[in-house]
C-alpha cells in the first residue's frame, strides 16, 4: 500500500448547489471527477491529520465506488479515523448525529437526495463540518474555487474494504470502524421522544404506514418503529435501500409517494402516514385522507412541542425558509418567542441552531428538525407527530383542524414547472425582478401589493449577506407569492411558484387548496407570464 500523487485538471461546472455537488452518474463516473472533487474538499477544509471522517450514503448506485475511493483518498490525506455505515448506507441526519456524538471533524454524505438514482440517475456528495450541519457557503465556494485550479490528487493504492462486516480495518495507516449505521440515531431519538407513551400507542393498536422508498431511511425506521416501538410488522412498506429506488423517485410528496397516499386514502386506512426520501431527511406526514403540509406540520409541532420529552423545556425559537408559509410565525408570536426566515436551504439554519436562538426549523419542501443535530430529519418527524398523537389521543386531521382554529389557516400550494430552459427561466426571473420597484401599491386581481423585493438575508450571527433568494410580492392582508428557481435541479432550471393565502375564519377552512388559491394564482402567471415563457399550460409537480 502506497500513496500516490495523480495529476489531474481543472473539470468545469463542479459548484456545489443548495445542498452539495449533484450530476448525473454519468458525469461523476467520468475519469477524476469524483476524486477533483473530493481532493478540493480536503484542501479547503485544512489539516486533516489526526481527525475523524464520517462517511456514508443513502445506497444509490455508485454508493459503493464512491465510498472506496473517499476511503484511499481519507488515508492519503491523514485522516486517523473514518467512520462508515454498514453497506456504505447511513442517511443524512445520522451521518450529523454521529458526527456530533463522536467529535468527527466533518462528514462525507453520498447522496443526491430525492433525485432519482440509478445508473442514467443522479449522484451527489456534500460535506458536513464539525457542528453537523452543511458546509456554510463560504466554504463550498472556496471548494468550487479550488477545483478550478487543482492540479493533483492524493490517493491510496489500497484494496477495497469490506463495507459489509461491521468493524474495524486499516487503510494505510488509518482507522476505518464499520459501523451500525442506525445505534447512535436510535439512542439520540430515544432521549427526545417519549418511546413509552409511543409503545403504548402501538399496543393499543394505533395503525401506521411509513413508506421507505427504497431509500436510506427504510432501515432506520424498521430498526426504530417495527424494533423499538412495536408498530406491527409489515408497518414499514419500501423498507429496503435499492440502488434505483426501484425506478421511483424518493421525494416524499403527495405525487411521488402515491403508493402511501392510495393507501391513507383506501377503506381499511391506518391512522397515521408517512414518508421520507432518498437520504432520509425529508418527511411528509399524512392522516387518514388528509395530508398536512409541511409549513403546517411545522407551526403544529411548535405549538405542541413540550409533549416531547427533548423540548419541554421549551423553544429558543422557531426558524423556516422564506417561501414556507407564515404558519409557523402565528406560534412563535403566541409563545413569544422570534420566528426567522432565511433562504432556501438547510444550511441557512445552521448558525441560529449553533447560536441557541432557534430549536425548530422547517421549510415547505417537507424538511423538518431541531437542534438535536444539524440536518433535517425525517424520522424525526415521525416520531414527533407519534409522541404527539400519544399526548393528544385525537387524530391526525382533528389535531391539524384544531390548530387550524386557533391559528387560522394559511392555505399554501407550491408549483414546480421542471426542466425548462434555463435561459428562459432566466430570463423570466429578470423580467419579473424588473417590474418590483413599481408593485407596490398596485391592485392585482382582488389583492393590493403591499411588499415586492428580490429577498436578502442577513445572517444574525456572523453578518453574511446572500442576495438574490427570491421574488416575494406580499399583498395587504398576508397573502404572498413567492418565484425563484430551485437550487437542486439537474436539468435545465425548475421554477418554482410558492402561493400562500391567510383565513382567519374556521368557517371557511375546508376549500380545496387549489381553489382557495385561485385568485393568487391568476395573478402570479399575469405577472410572471409563465404559460407564455415557458409553454407549459400546467406545473410539473403541485405540492
Ligand atoms: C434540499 C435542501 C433544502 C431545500 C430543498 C429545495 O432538500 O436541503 O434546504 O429546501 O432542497 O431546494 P430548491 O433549491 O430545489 O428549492
Ligand atoms: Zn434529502
Amino acid at each position: 500500500m502506497a500513496v500516490q500523487i495523480i495529476n489531474t485538471a481543472p473539470i468545469a461546472g463542479q459548484r456545489p448547489g443548495t445542498s452539495g455537488l449533484r450530476k448525473k452518474v454519468s458525469v461523476f463516473s467520468e475519469p477524476q471527477y469524483l476524486e477533483n472533487f473530493v481532493q478540493s474538499v480536503f484542501d479547503t477544509v485544512g489539516d486533516c491529520h489526526g481527525q475523524t471522517l464520517v462517511l456514508g450514503g443513502d445506497g444509490r448506485y455508485y454508493n459503493r465506488t464512491a465510498i472506496q475511493t473517499v476511503l484511499r483518498m481519507a488515508a492519503a490525506h491523514g485522516y486517523a479515523r473514518v467512520l462508515v455505515g454498514q453497506g456504505g448506507i447511513m442517511s443524512t441526519p445520522a451521518v450529523s448525529c454521529v458526527i456530533r456524538k463522536h467529535g468527527a471533524s466533518g462528514g462525507l454524505i453520498l447522496s443526491a437526495s430525492h433525485n432519482p438514482g440509478g445508473p442514467d440517475g443522479d449522484f451527489g456528495i456534500k460535506y458536513n463540518t464539525g457542528n453537523g450541519g452543511p458546509a456554510p457557503e463560504k466554504l463550498t465556494e472556496a471548494m468550487f474555487a479550488r477545483t478550478e485550479t487543482i492540479t493533483q490528487y492524493r490517493i491510496s493504492d489500497s484494496a477495497d474494504i469490506d463495507l459489509d462486516r461491521l468493524g474495524i480495518v486499516h487503510v494505510e495507516q488509518m482507522v476505518v470502524e464499520v459501523i451500525d449505521p442506525v445505534a447512535d440515531y436510535a439512542e439520540l431519538m430515544q432521549q427526545l421522544f417519549d418511546f413509552d407513551a409511543i409503545r403504548a400507542l402501538f399496543a393499543g393498536g394505533l395503525r401506521i404506514c411509513f413508506d421507505g422508498m427504497h431509500a436510506v431511511s427504510g432501515p432506520y425506521a424498521t430498526a426504530i418503529l417495527e424494533g423499538m416501538l412495536g408498530a406491527k410488522k409489515g408497518s414499514v412498506i419500501n423498507g429496503v435501500p435499492l440502488e434505483d429506488f426501484g425506478g421511483g423517485h424518493p421525494d416524499p410528496n403527495p405525487v411521488n409517494a402515491h403508493e402511501l397516499i392510495a393507501i391513507m386514502a383506501g377503506d381499511n386506512a391506518p391512522d397515521f402516514g408517512a414518508a421520507s426520501d432518498g437520504d432520509g431527511d425529508r418527511n411528509m406526514i399524512v392522516g387518514r385522507r388528509f395530508d398536512v403540509t409541511p409549513s403546517d406540520s411545522l407551526a403544529i409541532l411548535a405549538a405542541n412541542a413540550s409533549v416531547a420529552p427533548g423540548y419541554a423545556g421549551g423553544l429558543a425559537g422557531i426558524a423556516r425558509s422564506m417561501p414556507t408559509s407564515g404558519a409557523a410565525d402565528r406560534v412563535a408570536a403566541a409563545l413569544g418567542i422570534p420566528c426567522f426566515e432565511t433562504p432556501t436551504g438547510w444550511k441557512f439554519f445552521g448558525n441560529l441552531l449553533d447560536a441557541g436562538m432557534a430549536t425548530l426549523c422547517g421549510e415547505e419542501s417537507y424538511g423538518t428538525g431541531s437542534n438535536h443535530v444539524r440536518e433535517k430529519d425525517g424520522l424525526w418527524a415521525v416520531l414527533f407527530w407519534l409522541n404527539l398523537l400519544a399526548a393528544k389521543q385525537q387524530s391526525v386531521e382533528q389535531i391539524v383542524r384544531a390548530h387550524w382554529a386557533t391559528y387560522g389557516r394559511n392555505y399554501y400550494s407550491r408549483h414546480d414547472y421542471e426542466a425548462i430552459d434555463s435561459a428562459v427561466a432566466n430570463a423570466l426571473m429578470d423580467a419579473l425582478r424588473g417590474q418590483l420597484e413599481g408593485l407596490a401599491g398596485q391592485q392585482l386581481g382582488d389583492y393590493t401589493v403591499a411588499l415586492a423585493d428580490d429577498f436578502s438575508y442577513t445572517d444574525p450571527v456572523d453578518g453574511s449577506v446572500s442576495h438574490k433568494q427570491g421574488v416575494r410580492i406580499v399583498m395587504t392582508d398576508g397573502s404572498r407569492i413567492v418565484l425563484r428557481l430551485s437550487g437542486t435541479g439537474t436539468e435545465g432550471a425548475t421554477l418554482r411558484l410558492y402561493l400562500e393565502r391567510y383565513e382567519a375564519d374556521p368557517a371557511h377552512h375546508s376549500i380545496p387548496t387549489q381553489e382557495a388559491l385561485a385568485g393568487l394564482i391568476a395573478v402570479a402567471e399575469q405577472l410572471a407570464q409563465i404559460r407564455e415563457r415557458t409553454g407549459r399550460d400546467a406545473p410539473t409537480v403541485t405540492t
